[in-house]
């Protein structure tokens, strides 16, 4: 079969190397790919843009193309999935409708009140006076919501009022986001352990895949700006089997449920970020309409089984029969930025050293771009270089010593992904040694 994978990003790179190592897949074709997927065996890059519907449905069915899977949120909540299916082409992602369980911040809230899905109290305004109303009572921190997609930038948590009415006139006046910020949704704050919980869903059948967490703040210790993610491993350690039975009960079983019920039959990656509190309460903070990026690195390096045959099972409804087979070992990413990232950043750096990590290092790629032979930057978030081990801790030391061999100009990384997982592990077995 051949496959065809919708994207540019590290989840890309990471979602065609699986699918490429079936025995079920022949070609993955990657639109329109990085100089990472462009080096993978088995992977070739077509030169469309994933919202260039058009091109992709053409490219599809002329090149008998057998399934395709999307990686970013933007052309699954423009309806990519809807104009495959009307042209009889099996493709892998919610639909349109589906897809505002991430796209729309008001629809997934209201959603889960209607369902009975724990997650933070939440008002909604579109005007001013009363969301302002609303931020001068609220207890701080307050956090603050653009209602459209905003690139992971549309949440601001507010310590002080100031710094709250200033997000509510940013997103309301529709100069912060455009359209996407002309709705709010003002949450309480939620304290706790943030995990991602991403399963596959058929529309009634759901296959988990392992937990994974990621660290969305730029800076070591968690503090900075938001990023889209700079660093990930599988498995989470707070995520324990009884959590992980809590979260498909309380929520995952829900959601499919809910959505098929109210005729957006859901079908895809359903990743649910959640908050864990010091009592192991459970939470809602957002859903995503598909797999964490850079959570996709670690969490696909882990799976054992045949990664087209459940993509294959989710299109054509039969998931019920799937089983996941995971590396039982750690797996870590970390991610190597742009000079300027989550900002501007500077391209078509030249990148060195990507042939010096050490053995049993993988490095995905973002943005990068091959020119003229040389592999150089292309985005914000650069590469996720992967590694395995014993533990988080081991897996945390195999990727550090793959990242020091690459560098460019400007390149940098958080120093401490991880580092939670890691205290655990500490915790539990008094040591927390990379051996
Ligand atoms: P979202 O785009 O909704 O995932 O929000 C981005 C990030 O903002 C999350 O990953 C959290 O770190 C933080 N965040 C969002 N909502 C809340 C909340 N209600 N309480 C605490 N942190 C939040
Ligand atoms: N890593 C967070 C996300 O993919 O949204």
């Amino acid at each position: 079969m051949k496959v065809l994978v919708v994207g540019s990003g590290g989840r890309e790179h990471a979602l065609a190397w699986k699918l490429a190592a079936s025995p079920n897949v022949g070609q993955v074709f990657v639109a329109p790919g990085n100089a990472g997927t462009l080096g993978e065996e088995g992977v070739s890059n077509v030169n469309l843009n994933v919202m260039d519907f058009d091109g992709l449905v053409a490219f599809a069915a002329e090149n008998g193309i057998g399934l395709t899977v999307v990686g970013p949120e933007l052309p699954l909540a423009a309806g990519i999935v809807d104009r495959f299916r009307d042209a009889g082409l099996h493709c892998f992602g919610p639909t349109a409708a589906a897809a505002r369980l991430e796209a729309s911040k008001s629809f997934a809230k209201e959603f889960m009140v209607r369902n009975g899905i724990p997650t933070a109290d939440h008002a909604e305004f579109t005007t001013l006076e009363p969301a302002l109303a609303h931020v001068a009572e609220a207890d701080l921190p307050v956090v603050i919501k653009a209602d459209g997609l905003a690139a992971g930038k549309g949440v601001v948590v507010a310590h002080d009022r100031d710094s709250a009415v200033a997000a509510v006139n940013g997103m309301l006046s529709g100069i912060q986001f455009g359209q996407a910020g002309r709705r709010v949704v003002i949450e309480e704050f939620l304290q706790g352990e943030e995990a991602s919980f991403i399963c596959m869903v058929d529309g009634k059948d759901i296959l988990p895949m392992a937990s994974s967490q990621d660290h969305k703040a730029a800076h070591d210790g968690d503090l900075g700006p938001n990023t889209g993610g700079m660093g990930s491993y599988s498995p989470a350690p707070v995520v324990d089997d009884a959590l992980a039975e809590r979260i498909l009960g309380e929520v995952i079983r829900p959601v499919v449920r809910g959505m098929a019920d109210e005729g957006t039959t859901y079908t895809g990656f359903l990743y649910a970020g959640l908050m864990i509190g010091e009592d192991r309460s459970l939470r809602v903070i957002e859903f995503n309409c598909r797999f964490g990026d850079p959570e996709a690195q670690p969490v696909l390096s882990r799976l054992r089984s045949d990664f087209a045959v459940h993509c294959l099972a989710t299109v054509h409804g039969s998931l019920g029969g799937e089983r996941a087979n995971w590396d039982p070992r750690a797996c870590l990413g970390v991610v190597m930025a742009a000079e300027g990232y989550p900002g501007d950043c500077a391209k078509g750096r030249e990148i060195h050293g990507l042939g010096d990590v050490p053995d049993g290092v993988k490095v995905f790629h973002a943005g990068t771009a091959c020119t003229d032979g040389r592999v150089v930057t292309d985005g914000g978030r650069v590469l996720c270089v992967t590694a395995f081990g014993s533990s988080v801790a081991a897996a945390q030391a195999l990727a550090y010593r793959g990242a020091g061999q690459i560098h460019w100009e400007g390149s940098w990384c958080r120093r401490d992904i991880g580092y939670r997982a890691i205290g655990r592990e500490r915790d539990m077995t008094g040591s927390g040694d990379a051996q």
